[in-house]
This record gives structure tokens, sequence and C-alpha cells, in this order.
């Protein structure tokens, strides 16, 4: 049969990666209230916004707001592409950090002005910085399974770069497919890897659900002993700059799989589609996860 783990930890990404591709601004109080009820429905770990250039990304322009409001209950996630990033982070009190780096150079150039090394000689110092100040440190590796621009990736390709953050000491690496182009097998496959290869790093897998294989692509990680998941409540997000990116695979989907499998998260369902109900007014296009429909449906009987 299959080897399941008994609980999984989910690190919930809707406040950035769920947001950053909204046109629409949405109201810095908004966006508290989502994290507030996240965290009410038992979310413990979460990117709560990213100190990116505002030219680049409008919608998290208030990065040093939301650091600073959001209720602390567990770890909140900062994003920081660069120095100033970093610089941002720790003024606003951050005390879990993220940078990001994709594995094929078309993109990293794309989202962040970089090739791939230039990415990692920059990151360098900063991650070394970040250790010695005693913050958590997460790596999230863009394109591990497909580029946009340059197609499919070599998993070999991942794995080198994923052994170069670990060898820095980042405490997580998140191995995201950027696209939602991966399929179960290959989600395996690279996750059995990475777990092997890596057994003192924590290891979280990112799916975006553009072709509705994310929990597929689930389903085969958690085989391949991934017990970290990111989701976005809402399965709202994107990347700005990797056309074809569709939302993040949502929370409520996610949880209610593990849950009807006997996995535990900590979250209560009904709280997370409340939480959803939060945001949804705030956002671009209605919210049609199945388990959120279901309670829509369910709430106007
Ligand atoms: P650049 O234009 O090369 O940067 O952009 P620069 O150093 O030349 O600076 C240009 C201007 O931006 C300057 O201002 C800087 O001060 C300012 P000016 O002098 O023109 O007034 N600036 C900043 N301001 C605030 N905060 C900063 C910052 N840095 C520079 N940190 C840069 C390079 C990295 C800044 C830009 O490319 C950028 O912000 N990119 C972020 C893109 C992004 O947010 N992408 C989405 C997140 S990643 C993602 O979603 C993938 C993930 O989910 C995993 C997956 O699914 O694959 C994690
Ligand atoms: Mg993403």
């Amino acid at each position: 049969m299959f080897s399941l783990p008994k609980e999984v930890t989910i690190i919930e990404v809707g406040p950035r990666d769920g947001l950053q591709n909204e046109s629409r601004e949405v109201p810095t109080a908004a966006k508290i209230d989502f994290i507030k009820a996240l965290q009410d429905a038992g979310i413990r770990e979460m990117e709560i916004t990213s100190f990116v250039s505002p030219k680049w990304v409008p919608q998290m322009k208030d990065a040093q707001e939301i650091t600073e409001q959001a209720p602390a209950a567990g770890r909140q996630i900062v994003l920081t592409p660069n120095e100033k990033g970093v610089e941002r982070a720790l003024a606003s009190g951050a005390k879990a950090v993220a940078v990001f780096v994709g594995v094929s150079d078309s993109f990293n150039k794309k989202n962040i002005n970089k090739t791939t090394s230039e990415s990692l000689e920059a990151l360098t110092p900063l991650i070394r910085r970040l250790k010695t100040e005693g913050l958590f440190v997460r790596a999230c590796i863009s394109t591990a399974f497909y580029c946009p621009y340059e197609g499919k990736v070599d998993p070999e390709n991942t794995l080198a770069l994923c052994r170069q953050f670990a060898d820095l000491g980042v405490d997580e690496l998140s191995v995201a497919d950027t696209i939602g182009m991966a399929n179960p097998l290959e989600s395996h496959g690279l996750f059995r890897d990475l777990k092997r290869q890596f057994p003192d790093t924590l290891i979280a897998a990112h799916f975006h659900d553009t072709r509705k294989m994310a929990l597929a692509n689930i389903f085969a990680a958690l085989q391949a002993g991934v017990d970290r998941f990111d989701s976005s409540a809402g399965g709202l997000g994107g990347c700005p700059f990797a056309p074809g990116a569709t939302g993040n695979v949502a929370t409520e989907d996610v949880v209610g799989m593990l849950h009807r499998m006997d996995i535990t998260t900590g979250i209560d369902e009904n709280r997370l589609l409340e939480a959803v109900s939060v945001i949804e007014p705030y956002v671009a296009s209605p919210v049609t996860t199945g388990m959120y429909t279901l309670y829509k449906n369910r709430n106007e009987d």
C-alpha cells in the first residue's frame, strides 16, 4: 500500500503569492484581516508579504505595514530578492526570510533581472548574514521542473542549485513547479531525490495548478516522504513574470484531501473557508475551488 506521513505542515502563501498577481490594489487592512483569519483557522507558517521593488510588483508596496501589523502567530515569512529587501525586512522586524531564485536563467532574468549564478552570488552574503543574525531562511527554487521560456528543466540542475543553498545552511528548500506543468511521476522522482540528498534540510513542495495536476503531484510527493506543502487559500496566485502560471494549489483542497486520508494538519476546514470568504471580495475573479464551492452552496441553502 501507500506510504504516507501521518501529519503535514501547510505553508500558506496566499497573502504573498496569492495576492501579488492581483492587478487591483487590495487594501492593507483587508490583507491583515485575511492573515488573521488564516491564523484563526490554524495556519502556523505563512508567507505574509514580499519586500520586492514596488515598481515591479505594486501590490506588495505595503510590505512594511503588513510585517509590522500581522499578529505574531507561528512562522511569518517575508520574501526578499536582494540586499535592499533584506534591509527592509530586518528593519520591519521579520524573523523568517525567503530568498528566491529560478533554476533557469531566462525566468530568473525576467523575475529578478539577474542570471541564476548572479543571483546566487548576490544572495550568498545575505544568507550568511541572516543565519548569523538567527533568522529562519527559506530558499524558494522556481522553475524546478519547467521554465516558461526554456521548457523542460533537467532535474540534475535543480538538485545542483538546491545543493548550493543547502551548503549555505538554509533551513528550508521550497521547490516549485512555477507554471504547473509537472506530472506526478516527475514530482515523485524529484522529491524522492531531494529527500534522499538533503536529509537535514526541510523540504517543501510548491505547486501551481495550471493543468489541475497539483493534487496528484502532492499525492506523489507525499509518497516520496514530503510532509510540507505550500498552498494558497482560494487557489489565488501566480507569478507576474511567469506567463501561463495560474493560481497556486488551493489550501482548502489540499487540506480537504489530506484530512480525508486521515493525515492531520491542525487546520480547521470551516474556518479556512471563512478566511477565503474574507479575501474573495477583493480579488478579480470569484473563487471556484472545489471545497469553497461546496461551502458557498451549503451557506446559500
Ligand atoms: P532592478 O530594476 O534590476 O533593481 O530590479 P535595481 O537594483 O536596479 O533597482 C531599481 C529600483 O528599485 C531602485 O529604485 C531601487 O531602489 C528599487 P529607484 O532608484 O529607481 O527609485 N529597489 C527596491 N525597492 C524596494 N525593495 C527592494 C528593492 N530593490 C530595488 N527590495 C529587483 C531587481 C530584484 C528589485 C526586481 O526585479 C524585483 O523586485 N523583482 C521581484 C519580482 C517578484 O516579486 N516576483 C514574484 C515573487 S517570486 C515567485 O512568485 C515564485 C515563487 O512563488 C516560487 C514559484 O512559484 O516558482 C516564490
Ligand atoms: Mg509561486
